[in-house]
């Protein structure tokens, strides 16, 4: 991918978090993720790409907008083709709620870059570079801790893990207490967490991620943590495996069945990094939307917004922090009523 591209993506979710804004903390959900979603979109319809959506929001009758397959960019004969995975806002709720953490993300790569998986859910195991090809989701987990410990050269007393604090991760969350491991129990938000284990340098040191979560974020994750030479092992699982068996969820399931067969997809096993995404040659952005342990929230002032956007490229492995000043009334008239609704 030219390398002019990846700042292109930086202002893609630069918008979206942008357009995020005006609903933080104002309880819905659905209108938050339409403004990302639409602001996303106009930036992604301007790059000079001949771009598909590979992860969206969602299959086609589902979801008006970035859904799985739709065109994106310019569209020429001279643009180059490229694939995006995207989450307009990871974190909706804490968006909708005014809660730490929300963000804007995206992955972009090649042609056949990353897995085409549906939107359903993903059992997650992340470690950053030092425990690389130390991880194993068919093992137990206590097991994958003391193999990454070792590697690191830490006790287990001094390992810290990163859950999403789900009913269904409790028993885990005791298990790790228990054996003495650091919790980090986050309300939702695995993409961030995923992104910190990798970080040469963060905040503080998260050693690992483990949990359920949304296949759709685990796949832009995997990019960062690709990019960033971390390690990543996956493992698709059908929705009454993770939320009970009730008629209903067993309905769910069969349709993200079908959806895994009609993409060649396996459920169940185990997926390691390079199936999750091929090639070192994308790029990972994500802006804050909320203030968040990975990157600041957006600051407005009447006019001006300031944003923090972290953008990695994944064959130099360059990573940058951008932070950026909006003078909100200069911007292109479309984006700037996505701004100012
Ligand atoms: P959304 O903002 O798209 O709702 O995602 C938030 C999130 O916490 C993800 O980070 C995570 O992968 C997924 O939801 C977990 O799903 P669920 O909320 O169903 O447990």
């Amino acid at each position: 991918m030219k390398r002019s591209l990846s700042i292109e993506f930086s202002r893609v979710t630069e918008a979206a978090a942008l357009a995020a804004f005006n609903w933080i903390g104002r309880g819905d959900k659905s209108a938050a993720d339409e403004a990302a979603v639409n602001a996303m979109r106009l930036l992604l319809n301007e790059m000079e790409i001949r771009g598909e959506v590979v992860i969206g929001e969602g299959e086609i009758d589902e979801a008006p907008m970035l859904y799985i397959g739709e065109k994106v960019g310019l569209g020429r004969e001279e643009d180059e083709e490229i694939t995006i995975a995207v989450d307009p806002i990871d974190g909706t709720r804490m968006t909708a709620m005014g809660q730490a953490n929300a963000l804007s993300v995206l992955a972009a790569g090649g042609k056949n870059t990353f897995l085409k998986a549906p939107d359903m859910y993903m059992e997650k195991l992340v470690v950053g570079s030092e425990a690389k090809g130390m991880i194993d989701l068919n093992l137990p987990l206590e097991q994958n801790l003391r193999r990454v410990a070792s590697k690191k050269g830490k006790l287990l007393t001094q390992m810290t893990v990163a859950v999403l604090d789900k009913p269904r991760h409790q028993e885990v969350i005791r298990e790790m207490q228990k054996l003495g491991v650091r919790v980090m129990a986050i309300p939702d938000g695995d993409v961030a967490a995923a992104v910190q284990c990798c970080l040469p340098q963060g905040e503080f040191e998260l050693d690992l991620l483990y949990g359920i979560g949304g296949a759709p974020e685990g796949v832009v994750a995997a990019a960062a943590v690709r990019a960033l030479g971390g390690d990543m092992q996956a493992r698709l699982i059908p929705r009454n495996q993770v939320k009970g068996n009730t008629l209903e969820n067993f309905a769910h399931a069969e349709k993200e069945l079908a959806r895994c067969e009609a993409l060649n997809v396996a459920v169940n096993d185990v997926l390691i990094l390079d199936d999750l995404v091929r090639d070192d040659n994308l790029v990972f952005a994500a802006t804050g939307i909320t203030h968040g342990d990975l990157l600041k929230g957006i600051v407005r002032r009447g006019n001006l917004a300031t944003t923090e956007t972290l953008l990695i490229r994944g064959r130099s492995r360059t990573i940058r922090k951008i932070q950026s000043s909006h003078y909100l009334d200069r911007k292109d008239p479309a984006l700037h009523e996505m701004i100012n609704p």
